[in-house]
């Protein structure tokens, strides 16, 4: 399993870059709002620092409003991909986008049926929704699973992102349950970089070594 950073703040996708652990970006308009900045310089600056998939979401709600903007965000650079709604004429948008070789991420997806009409449309990647199923006492994971199960069944090449991920065990279970991507806040990933035992190990051989003659 990829990893991308769930977030529009140029720093953190820097630091996370630095790490060598994302191979990708994904942003939506909360938070490209949280920062306050134009999303165009944004997204200028962030395909500069990450040479993978960068998820811009549209917010038409109809498709020729999502394929205007769709098409303005994707001259930005060639590793832009349209985030689109889970919708009707997200689906629309979806199919004309991948004619015209535009990639694409379908978002807000809660059920499999979702991700299979998606992918059936041409989605390059789909995105459910971890987090905000577990938030009204449903499974994300078990989501995940029967995404991935689909999609392996029917040869369907469209990549699955564990999106809304909000703490480590997410990571670990969506790796397990067959998500390609899990796209995590930068905390998540910081979260999963430590454990005490490994700060307390580094406390003792330092310890040891300082007492040594040298
Ligand atoms: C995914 O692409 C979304 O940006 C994100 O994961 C949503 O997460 P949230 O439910 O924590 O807002």
């Amino acid at each position: 399993m990829k990893f991308f950073i769930d977030t529009a703040n140029v720093e953190e996708i820097r630091l996370a870059n630095d790490m060598g652990v994302i191979s990708g970006v994904t942003t939506n308009p909360s938070l490209v709002a949280k920062e306050g900045r134009d999303f165009f310089q944004v997204l200028k600056e962030i395909v500069a620092i990450v040479d993978g998939p960068i998820s811009a979401e549209v917010v038409s709600l109809d498709a020729n409003g999502m394929i205007e903007e769709g098409e303005k965000l994707a001259a930005i650079h060639p590793n832009i991909v349209i985030k689109v709604p889970m919708t009707a004429e997200g689906l629309k948008a979806t199919k004309i986008f991948a004619s015209r070789g535009i990639k694409t991420n379908v978002t807000l997806v809660f059920t499999a049926n979702q991700a299979l009409l998606a992918a059936r449309a041409g989605a390059t990647f789909v995105s459910p929704f971890i987090g905000r199923l577990d938030d009204i006492s449903e499974n994300g994971m078990h989501l995940i699973r029967d995404i991935a199960d689909i999609f392996r069944i029917h040869a369907l090449d469209t990549e699955i992102i564990a999106a809304s991920v909000r703490h480590p065990v997410h990571v670990t279970e969506a790796a397990l349950a067959g998500a390609h991507i899990a796209t995590c806040p930068f905390g998540v990933i910081e979260k999963m970089i430590k454990h005490p035992l490994t700060d307390q190990g580094i406390e003792r051989f330092l310890a040891d070594w300082s007492k040594m003659d040298k």
